[in-house]
């Protein structure tokens, strides 16, 4: 098999370290990264199939209405793609149907997850070498010695990107931007900005399956940190926060009660929630100043009939 592992795995105490500070906090939060253990992802992949979750079949709409169009501007062969949030390697396989890149490198926060994807995508495309690397991508690294500095090509689908805040997007795409190199490029799916109700109905599926990513965080930490703790003491909250641009995931405590995390007890007063994720959207001309301020330039630009979705094609900015 021509795939080779690459595990930088975030410290095992990190999740420890952010609950105990998070909880402590007012408002208590926690960062998304958490939301993708094993199951945390399984349940992703289920959002992805609810009817009321259009972001990745509207994304797919736009590949399949522009194909040519986006095969042609990316220029992909001999290139090497790398992908920084791969998740089930479903996305890329477009791409790689269409074009011959010179290597392929997955990454994801989730190691069980990435090594499974990674092994399906390597059986399916044998002549194609892959490099799967496990990541934190909130933290700095370097990618692996082996793969070629020349003809970068980053891909990051499914508005990955809104789950930073603005700081934080502009570090990621800088970072992208670095490692990209002069004449790297990036394509990059965004989500925009749209009715509320067609949000809120995004993040709070009939199935209650977002419900149910959401909560994994909880059995997580219960796990995990051997936390007294009961998931069924707290609710899923979604709603799309206008002024702010961004979507809201919460978990609201549904009484009083007291925590138990490690050595210390935190108090929730029924109503209050720990602030688990934001969703930001964008409109094009909003993402595309965001770029330009992280040293990317706008090449083009698709977006489906309805402006639901928008795929920028990105390349490295001179000067
Ligand atoms: C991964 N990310 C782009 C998803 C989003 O839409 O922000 C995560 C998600 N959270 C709830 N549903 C989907």
């Amino acid at each position: 098999m021509n795939l080779q592992f690459h595990d930088y795995h975030p410290q095992s105490d990190d999740l420890r370290r952010c609950v105990m500070t998070g909880f402590a906090g007012s408002p208590k939060q926690l960062p998304p990264k958490f939301f993708y253990d094993e199951e945390g992802s399984r349940l992703f992949a289920q959002i992805c199939e609810q009817p009321e979750y259009y972001v990745p079949t509207v994304e797919r709409s736009i590949f399949e209405a522009h194909a040519q169009d986006i095969m042609r501007s990316l220029g992909l062969d001999g290139c090497t793609l790398i992908e920084p949030g791969a998740g089930c390697g479903r996305k890329v396989r477009f791409l790689l149907d269409r074009a011959s890149p010179a290597m392929y490198v997955p990454m994801d926060i989730s190691a069980e997850h990435l090594r499974g994807s990674a092994q399906r995508l390597a059986a399916d495309y044998p002549d194609l070498p892959i490099h799967a690397v496990c990541v934190d991508h909130t933290k700095p690294y370097e990618l692996p010695d082996e793969i070629p500095a020349e003809r970068r090509v980053f891909f990051y689908p499914g508005s990955s990107l809104g789950n930073f805040d603005h700081s934080e997007a502009i570090r990621f795409l800088q970072d992208l931007r670095g490692k990209a190199g002069v004449q790297g490029r990036l394509l990059i799916g965004v989500d925009t900005k749209k009715s509320v109700d067609v949000l809120n109905r995004a993040y709070n599926d009939e199935a209650g399956v977002t419900a149910a990513f959401n909560l994994n965080l909880l059995h997580r930490i219960r796990q995990e940190l051997a936390a007294e703790l009961e998931v069924e003491a707290f609710s899923h909250q979604a709603f799309y926060n206008e002024s702010r641009g961004r979507i809201e995931m919460h978990l609201v405590s549904r009484r009083d009660q007291w925590v138990r995390v490690v050595d210390r007890q935190f108090e929730f007063k029924a109503g209050e929630s720990i602030h688990t994720e934001n969703s930001y959207k964008y409109t094009p001309e909003e993402f595309q100043r965001l770029a330009w301020e992280s040293g990317w330039a706008s090449e083009k630009v698709w977006l489906d009939p309805l402006d639901y979705f928008s795929v920028h094609l990105l390349k490295s900015r001179q000067g």
